[in-house]
């Protein structure tokens, strides 16, 4: 897979004079030294590590913490290992050669890997390559890119990046575009955003459905989290100096104005806003009594594919494809981030796949940290998962190189589950999961 490796290029270029110049030093002196090395992590836990290592905890926190407890962050990974076994059949004549894992999403998209990046906000905090960084590595694994409402980078900005990289690289850009939209209650937010979102040649609309009231983060509570940070916080300042890799990368993308919702950088009065304080930001701009028919409504304004995201039940999904035409219902609870205590998405596919039927497309999110995982939610019924944590902490561990890392790591897991257990290609996988894949359940085991 082509070496990735904005390495934080895009942001830095531009400069601002003499101590562009400086910082830009600084950054590669600094690398040197801190940089940790992407290439030897081996699986997404040591990929967390190094974006703890690199990141000021502000970031970190706000990547891995969830509501409350935790206890919906901690159940969403446990959910993968606690019920099923594989129970494979031997010599099945599956190699790295003939596995396959290309599949078809949406009805018409043809990707490379039955995974796509979830939408995450804000991932220039993360590393100066941000959402290009992510859009770039999606691109070259043959996947569909996701952005999110409140990204640090703009649809027009996604658009152009992509055609750059398929000059570069020379492949077709075919990458399928979703743009992430929340519950704004600013109808002309809304507006403006669908608008760029179609001209800038995004494909699917996601409705994230799960986040009408803000989730109690409370690392991020404790970090006085918000964007741009508070810089008059003297822990704050105190943090940046533990952490010279990502506080000289954020003081390069600072002056290229990384720290800022790409939607909202026109409205100066709701960047004052959520700079403010975040759950105060969401409580005034997003819309906790938005209903079924606000997503129709929304959904018809759209009028191109469409997907609702943050379903937990089995009737919800059977109202979203019947009521709203959903192309697909995406079962999330957000990483864990809002409703603690809810359902683990894993959890929950069984039930929902057999009340909406085999035809319709499911995506699940929430927990996935190996491949194997990739290949238990397909076998029982999912027709791509998405993956949002261990992409964000690839970024926030080394840029574009640390995705390019999540992205490998995730597809040789995913082949070499496949080839254990005899699976061909995702079809076979599907087909074949129930059989392979069984409750953990002693009169089984002989
Ligand atoms: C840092 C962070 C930011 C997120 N931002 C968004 C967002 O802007 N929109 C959205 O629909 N979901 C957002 N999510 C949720 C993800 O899209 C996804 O549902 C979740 O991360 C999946 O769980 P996982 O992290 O265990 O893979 C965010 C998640 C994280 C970790």
């Amino acid at each position: 897979m082509g070496g990735g490796g904005g390495g934080g290029g895009t942001a830095i270029k531009g400069g601002f004079g003499s101590k562009g110049v400086f910082l830009t030093m600084m950054k590669s002196l600094v690398d040197k030294w801190f940089q940790p090395n992407v290439s030897r992590c081996w699986n997404v836990r040591e990929l967390d590590a190094a974006a703890r290592r690199r990141c000021h905890k502000y970031v970190y926190d706000y990547i891995a913490g969830g509501a409350d407890d935790e206890s919906a962050l901690k159940n969403n990974r446990e959910s993968f290992r606690r019920m099923y076994d594989a129970f494979p059949r031997v010599l099945n004549g599956v190699g790295p050669r003939n596995v396959c894992t290309k599949t078809r999403i949406l009805g018409t998209v043809d990707v490379d890997i039955p995974f796509v990046p979830a939408p995450i906000a804000g991932n220039a905090m993360f590393h100066t390559d941000g959402e290009r960084g992510v859009a770039r590595t999606s691109h070259r694994f043959g996947t569909t890119y996701a952005l999110s409402t409140l990204a640090t980078t703009s649809c027009e900005e996604i658009d152009a990046c992509l055609k750059e990289e398929s000059r570069k690289t020379g492949k077709e850009d075919t990458t399928h575009k979703m743009f992430q939209m929340y519950v704004w209650n600013e109808g002309q937010l809304v507006d403006d955003a669908l608008r760029k979102a179609k001209e800038s040649g995004f494909e699917t609309l996601v409705l994230t459905v799960d986040l009408t009231w803000f989730g109690n983060r409370e690392r991020d509570k404790r970090n006085r989290f918000s964007i741009p940070p508070k810089l008059s916080d003297p822990r704050f300042i105190y943090e940046c100096l533990k952490k010279p890799c990502w506080t000289i990368d954020a003081a390069i993308g600072w002056k290229n104005r990384t720290f800022e919702y790409a939607a909202l950088r026109d409205d100066t009065k709701l960047m004052e806003k959520q700079r403010d304080d975040m759950a105060g930001f969401v409580r005034d701009v997003f819309n906790p009594t938005f209903d079924w028919e606000d997503a129709k409504a929304l959904r018809e304004k759209w009028g191109k594919k469409f997907i609702l995201k943050g379903v937990h039940r089995a009737d919800d999904a059977v109202k979203a494809f019947e009521y709203l035409n959903a192309d697909a219902v995406w079962i999330s609870n957000h990483g864990g981030r809002q409703l603690d205590g809810a359902v683990a998405p894993f959890d929950a596919l069984p039930g929902i796949r057999e009340a909406v039927g085999e035809d319709r497309e499911l995506i699940l999110d929430g927990g996935i940290r190996r491949g194997s995982d990739i290949a238990l939610a397909l076998a029982l019924g999912a027709n791509a998962v998405a993956i949002g944590k261990p992409i964000a902490f690839g970024l926030a561990a080394g840029g574009e190189n640390g995705v390019e890392r999540t992205f490998t790591i995730l597809k040789e897991e995913l082949e070499r589950t496949m080839g254990l257990i005899g699976a061909r290609t995702i079809a076979e996988l599907r087909s074949k999961g129930k059989e392979i894949f069984v409750k953990r359940d002693q009169s089984r085991i002989t």
